[in-house]
């Protein structure tokens, strides 16, 4: 699928996970909708884009399975997990239980809010290796306690690449009447999304990494009894509107002011892309890539799996332990001298290689990097085995 895609013909691509690609087609229909709205801004932001709206939410939703009025289109994560934030009102002695696997932005997020309220970030440490789910889920809710308000949690972790069991998570934590926060950052066109059965009463995904959207497109789910406690983020026309529809949580969190919004606009072509190409085939033939090329990393880097080698841990990417002190260095060097782009990330004092793979990769690309590691181990001092 690589002439599908934008990608420099010299580079090896491993890094889908960060910022995604979008294919030509729906590139395409991206620059359509901005063309036509620079052909006459007032006609098509008042007279057209509520329709294409409408169609965006309507495709999304049934991608996601939940109701076309429970969500709303954000450009990231980091706006949709700040608007709910923002709402928590947060009491001094509140704690909000994740794992020490979250996205460093997240945390960042948390600790400021926390700051001003005097709440408690739990980052409940999750050890590596996983032995199994069942681990994860009894490591985790040791980290719950009276005070515990919220419920914030990775679905897909980012420097780990890891799978986190979120259903019997929220299913416990509807139980102890305990708020649910998912950061599905990851999931939408990567593994099942399914809101309907998840429910979480807070989810935000992006629709620019796995479901190949352009970039700033993504979602934020809140549970129907949530809504009206939601303040938007920015304040516009939506607060006491001229013409308020029936859902103030619409009104209020869906027009923010004059932006570009149309990556949210090519939806519908997203979705049709990933039909047209049998995504769910292509991820699944990427994630046995994924899997069968862990071992000889691995081996190579003279490092053990951080969970066992399966679906139920392992999506279209995967992270290697690798020794070094100088993980900004290693990084560089892939990209500078080889020419591939692949994060080494820090986390827990320790540093993960993560490659993504997805239908535009072959296995080449990893014989790329194999090749390229081995070279930095026998060359430099970089990389200690
Ligand atoms: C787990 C996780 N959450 C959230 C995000 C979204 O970050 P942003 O809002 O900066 O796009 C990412 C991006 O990589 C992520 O990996």
């Amino acid at each position: 699928m690589k002439d599908a895609f934008q990608l420099k013909t010299d580079l090896t691509f491993l890094n889908h996970g960060s910022f995604g690609a979008c294919p030509k087609p729906v590139f395409e229909n991206f620059q359509d909708f901005q063309r036509e709205m620079e052909q006459d801004p007032v006609y098509f932001i008042q007279k057209k884009f509520a329709m294409h709206l409408a169609k965006a939410k309507e495709a999304l939703a049934t991608f996601i399975n939940c109701n076309v009025n429970d969500f709303i289109f954000t450009p990231n994560p980091t706006v949709g997990v700040n608007t709910i934030m923002r709402s928590l009102n947060l009491q001094e002695g509140d704690e909000i239980l994740a794992t020490n696997h979250e996205y460093g932005a997240m945390d960042r997020t948390w600790n400021f809010y926390c700051k001003k309220s005097g709440a408690k970030y739990v980052r409940q440490p999750i050890t590596l290796p996983i032995i199994s789910k069942e681990q994860i889920i009894e490591e985790f809710w040791q980290g719950v306690s009276a005070k515990t308000k919220i419920i914030f949690l990775n679905q897909i972790s980012s420097t780990t690449a890891l799978i986190f069991p979120v259903k019997e998570i929220c299913e416990k934590a509807r139980e102890l009447g305990i708020t649910t926060i998912i950061d599905g950052a990851h999931v939408p066109g990567h593994i099942e999304l399914d809101i309907k059965a998840l429910q979480p009463d807070y989810y935000t995904g992006t629709l620019h990494k796995w479901m190949l959207a352009p970039k700033g497109s993504s979602f934020l789910y809140v549970r129907k009894e949530l809504q009206n406690q939601l303040d938007p983020l920015v304040v516009s026309w939506g607060y006491d509107s001229l013409a308020p529809s029936e859902s103030p949580f619409l009104d209020l969190h869906e027009y923010q002011g004059t932006n570009d919004n149309a990556a949210y606009l090519c939806t519908p072509a997203v979705i049709g892309f990933l039909h047209q190409h049998n995504w769910v085939q292509k991820s699944d033939a990427a994630k046995k890539m994924v899997l069968q090329n862990y071992p000889r990393f691995c081996a190579l880097l003279n490092s053990n799996p951080i969970a066992p080698l399966s679906a139920e841990f392992f999506g279209q990417m995967a992270s290697i332990p690798v020794r070094t002190s100088k993980p900004e260095e290693l990084k560089d060097l892939l990209f500078d001298k080889y020419k591939i782009q692949i994060p080494v990330m820090l986390l827990n004092n320790e540093v993960y290689l993560r490659y993504s793979i997805n239908a535009y990769n072959s296995q080449a690309d990893l014989d790329v990097l194999y090749g390229a590691l081995a070279d930095i181990i026998q060359t430099t001092t970089i990389i200690e085995v």
